[in-house]
Formats: C-alpha cells, structure tokens, sequence
C-alpha cells in the first residue's frame, strides 16, 4: 500500500465488532446445549478462524445477514477430528481453543501460521496439564496436540504473567472440571470472558483481594445466548490517533466496546490534550458501550512532559502500543513505554517493528528490551515492512496520514487479521480524498 499525506478526516465510522469479545461468544455458544445468536461479529480473519475450528469440531454455523446462528454440540458432542484444527494468525483462538479442548475426551490438533507458531504456548499447556490433560507441542510451540480428559481436576492457579488468553484458557477448561476452578490475576487484564459466562449460565464469582482479582468458575453445561458484540475500540484506536494529530478533523465512531480493562487508549489521548468526548454511555450484553467524539490538534499549550506508562497499565492498552508510539511522535514531550516486553511475543516483536519503522521514518527513538522512547519527531515516507502484522500495518499507515512524501507498507493486506476494511474506512473519511493505492507489485507479494 502506497500512502501519502491527508489534511483531515472528516465524518461518521462504524467499525467491526470487538475481536476479543467475538471468539469468546463462538466458543461458548458452540459448547453450550442450543441455538445462539450473535449480533455485529467481528469479520476479522481472527474470528473467521475460530468459526472454522468451532464448526469443524460440530458446531453448526449459519449466517442470517448480521447476525450468526450457531448451534452448539453441547458439552459432550464435538467431534474428533483426522485433521488439524487451523488457527491461522490467531492467539486467542489456539490459546480459549485449548482450554475447551482440553476437557473434552479426545485427541485433537492445533496448528497455526509461522507468526502463530513462534508464539509462547507453554503458558496454557502448563496449568492445563496441571488439570489433568495432556499437551504435546515443540519445546512449547504449536502444533499443539492435545489430548483432553473428562472430567478435568479444579485447580488454584495463579497467573505468572498478564495474560487474559492465559485466564481465559484456565476458566474454559474449569467448565469441565469437577468443582471449583480459581485463577487469580496479579495484574487486571481484560475481562470479558467472566464478563460473558454468565451469559451462557456458567455459575462464576469474582472477588478483588489484595493481591490481585480472584475468578472461580464451576465445573457443568451452559446454555445458549443472545449476544450483541460492541465495536472494537482497538480498532477505534487507530482512527482516534489519526484524527487527533490531523487539525480539523472531527469523527464520531458509534456503538464502541468501553470495557474500562481496555479504555486506557482514551486516558492517554486525554491526558495528551486530545479533545475526546464520550457519550450514550450504556450497557450492552454485560459490556458498557458509548460513542466517542474525537476532535483533531493537539493542545499546544500542554506541558510538554513526556507522557510515560508502565506497571499495571500496560495489559489495559497492550494492543495499542504500536499506534501510541506513533502518537508519541506528535507529542512535544513524547511518549515511554515501560514494562512491555509482552509485546515481543504478539504477533511480530512488536518493540522491534516499531522502533526500526519509526527510525525508517526519521523519528528518534529509543528501544529497550522491554519497550521504546519516542521524541517529537516530523516523519518522513519511508518503506515499512509490517512483518505481516495487522496493528504494524495499520499505525504505520496512520503515520504516513502525516508524514512528509510517500509511505508504502509492505504486508498492508494483513490489516484484514483484525480489520478487513481498514483503509475503506481510512478512505471514505479522509479529506480530500484518499491518498492511497493499493501496489501491484505488493498485491501479488
Ligand atoms: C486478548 C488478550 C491479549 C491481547 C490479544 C487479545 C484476548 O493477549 O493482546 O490481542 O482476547 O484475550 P494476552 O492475553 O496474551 O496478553
């Protein structure tokens, strides 16, 4: 994709459903016993990879315009399977996937793309062995193949790292356990799975202690749901970032997921001067939901102190970090991320892409191993390899909205992994008119 500058974007964008909250309501509605409904799913290849494993394995799919109809096999009926389950680009499929998988009585295969297979599975064939399944994998790399047990053991466990796949995988796994199952999390991170399991009638408490949130889920079958999925705001994040450093611009993004353990993007861009207003505050299937307005140019009266983050926000706004270190381009004092060495382990070393892009783009900045520090820069086009990752893809095409010359991003198609219309949208709101192209050469790549 070949980018160049634009003045401003202008309008109102309605963007696909949350991602996190997509594969969660396929999971469950495929185990529970009945018909579910899911409204606004995620479109992201993501999610579509987790449909695929979910139908494979028995559950049956059917699409009714916007909303998706699955019929569930209930706890006993999937299906063992001659083949491997694909997971494709996505850790939240392979990770919640194994954690069903490993309370069902068979023997099951999950595999993954190169970026998936390089990430850390250990983390789940740990505690899920510790339950009683069996896990095989490459000195803790997919392919994962796994041999479930019925019923699993209840265990305490608590997170080493701050990891809501990881909680998630262990709570899944609890609904087929005889008992109580505990995770305790150190560090808050997202919580929509204890958020949507009582939903499908999971019986779960939640109690905050001192040394962190205690969630206990017990062991029995759920029963279908009717869920509306709120828009993403990591996807949000992008277009806020964009129309904040473009003067002028005004865009309302409607019907956004406002978890308060993913909302620290707007406490960011808030404390940066960015005039953001929230609105329509409600609740929505458990989640709140709102629309925000974002109104372009940074206050140039702010102090100029670097804005730095680290500890306990760092799992709140994990995803985000390639488009703040973007914002922090355009902040007098720049921006810091601390205590982020998770983000060498998503879909690319994250710190890494980042800071070499940035440094393409003539900003200067800072990398540590767990994080970078980004100055006030004026960017110039560069060539950016994405390294086939979405969120690489899409700040850097942010970036390129007010870069000096031409930007093109090599891998820009893989924004589809978690946002298929990216640069429709980027095109219908820009003003004047999109300045972007699509590469033939990069096309066919
Ligand atoms: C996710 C949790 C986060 C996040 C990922 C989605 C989820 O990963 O980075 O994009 O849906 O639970 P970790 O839980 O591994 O930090």
């Amino acid at each position: 994709m070949k980018l160049n500058k634009i003045e401003k974007l202008n309008g109102v964008l309605k963007l696909p459903g949350d991602k996190s909250i997509s594969h969660r309501a396929a999971i469950l509605a495929a185990i529970a016993g009945g018909v579910s409904y899911l409204r606004n799913y995620s479109p992201s290849a993501d999610c579509t990879s987790t449909l695929k494993c979910v139908e494979m394995l028995g559950a049956r799919i059917e699409r009714q315009n916007e909303v998706i109809k699955i019929t569930g096999c209930g706890s006993n009926g999937f299906t063992e399977l001659k083949v491997a389950l694909d997971c494709g680009n996505s850790g939240t499929t392979m990770r919640l996937l194994a954690g069903v998988l490993a309370g069902q009585p068979l023997e099951t295969i999950l595999t993954g793309d190169e970026s998936l297979s390089r990430r850390p599975m250990g983390r789940i064939v740990e505690p899920l062995e510790a339950m009683g399944a069996m896990i095989s994998s490459t000195d803790g790399h997919a392919p994962l193949r796994i041999f479930g047990r019925r019923p699993l053991m209840p265990v305490k466990y608590r997170l080493p790292v701050a990891s809501a796949q990881v909680k998630s995988a262990i709570l899944l796994a609890g609904l087929f356990a005889d008992g109580v199952t505990t995770v305790t999390e150190p560090v808050p991170t997202r919580d929509h799975t204890e958020l949507m399991l009582p939903a499908f009638g999971a019986k779960i408490t939640t109690r905050q202690y001192e040394d962190g949130k205690q969630i206990s889920v017990t062991g029995g079958q759920l029963s279908p749901a009717d869920i509306r999925i709120p828009s993403d705001i990591s996807a949000a994040a992008f277009f806020l970032v964009a129309a904040a450093c473009l003067p002028g611009s005004e865009i309302r993004i409607e019907n956004v997921g406002l978890n308060p353990s993913r909302t620290a993007i707007l406490e960011v861009l808030t404390l940066a001067g960015v005039d953001i207003t929230v609105s329509k505050n409600r609740f929505e299937g458990g989640e709140p939901v709102g629309d925000i307005l974002v109104k372009g140019g940074l206050d140039p009266n702010k102090s100029g102190k670097p804005i730095i983050l680290s500890g306990n926000i760092i799992a709140n706004l994990i995803d985000e970090a390639p488009i703040l270190a973007i914002f922090g381009t355009q902040l007098s004092g720049g921006l810091e991320i601390r205590n982020a060495g998770e983000l060498r382990h998503k879909e690319s070393d994250r710190i890494t892409a980042i800071c070499n892009g940035l440094r393409q783009m003539g900003a200067s900045i800072e990398e540590f191993e767990d994080g970078f520090r980004v100055g006030k820069s004026r960017l110039h086009g560069a060539q950016i390899d994405s390294h086939g990752d979405h969120r690489i893809a899409m700040a850097f095409s942010v970036a390129a909205l007010f870069a000096d010359g031409e930007t093109v991003i090599v891998g820009a198609e893989s924004a589809a992994v978690s946002f298929p219309d990216f640069y429709k949208r980027l095109a219908e709101l820009s003003y004047p008119g999109p300045q972007f192209s699509l590469l033939n050469d990069v096309k066919s790549a």
